[in-house]
């Protein structure tokens, strides 16, 4: 068996427990947290075998969160994206943001589109950032771009509709949970799926190649037999 883990994506949970753990508050940990996209994206634009990674940053629920927390995540957001693009650069990683971005404010949007544009033309990883993304929403918005367009409905203009047309063949969750939590219902079909307690503020590129070394030796049948 040699899977290769084309594409990886992750659900980056435990940012407040790990914060809350220390006595500190919850946004210490998505502080700490964004170090960690960092050095996972790096590291993964260094893996000759991973060609995609798409991080959940900001789900479509995540908006029920406290006013306060939810507006410290968009400055993050906002500060993150302005502040690594010579990472963006150095690594040839280029920026694929994924979910509903309307949402968002007219400057934290500009900014989002000023990194697309930055890194359009990298030719390594491409690092998608899940941004009040949800699964459904996704569905949602493609299925209505299909009826508008009046287009007849096939497998493969769903998913080149979709915001991510790339099926993932590796999917982690940090922090304990064992959920997808509204994420890329559609792309996992056929993912393997790890779940790690390690809270995100304390994952690791070390623990990333075990989980991948892990999934190498997995037998993936697609619904056919060995
Ligand atoms: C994940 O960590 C980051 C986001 C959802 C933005 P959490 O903030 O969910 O941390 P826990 O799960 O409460 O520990
Ligand atoms: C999933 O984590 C969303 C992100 C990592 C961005 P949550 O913490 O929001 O998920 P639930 O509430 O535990 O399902
Ligand atoms: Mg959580």
């Amino acid at each position: 068996m040699n899977n290769h883990p084309n594409h990886i994506a992750i659900i980056m949970d435990g940012n407040g427990r790990w914060a809350e753990a220390q006595g500190k508050n919850r946004t210490y940990g998505h502080e700490k947290g964004s170090e960690v996209v960092r050095s996972i994206t790096t590291y993964c634009a260094h893996h000759p075998e991973v060609d995609r990674l798409t991080l959940y940053a900001f789900s479509t629920e995540n908006w029920k969160r406290p006013k306060l927390e939810v507006e410290f995540l968009m400055k993050l957001l906002q500060k993150y994206l302005t502040k690594e693009l010579p990472t963006y650069l150095e690594g040839n990683i280029r920026f694929q943001p994924i979910g509903d971005l309307s949402s968002f404010s007219a400057s934290l949007q500009k900014t989002i589109a000023e990194l697309k544009e930055a890194t359009h033309h990298c030719t390594g990883l491409i690092q998608s950032l899940a941004l009040n993304y949800g699964g459904r929403d996704e569905i949602i918005r493609a299925a209505a771009a299909l009826q508008a367009a009046q287009t007849p409905i096939s497998l493969e203009l769903i998913a080149q509709t979709l915001d991510c047309a790339t099926d993932v063949d590796l999917l982690i969750r940090t922090g304990g949970d064992h959920r997808l939590s509204n994420f890329l219902l559609w792309q996992t079909a056929y993912a393997e799926l790890f779940f790690t307690n390690t809270l995100w503020p304390e994952f690791t590129p070390d623990e990333l190649e075990k989980i991948i070394q892990k999934f190498k030796k997995v037998e993936r049948r697609f619904g056919g037999l060995h």
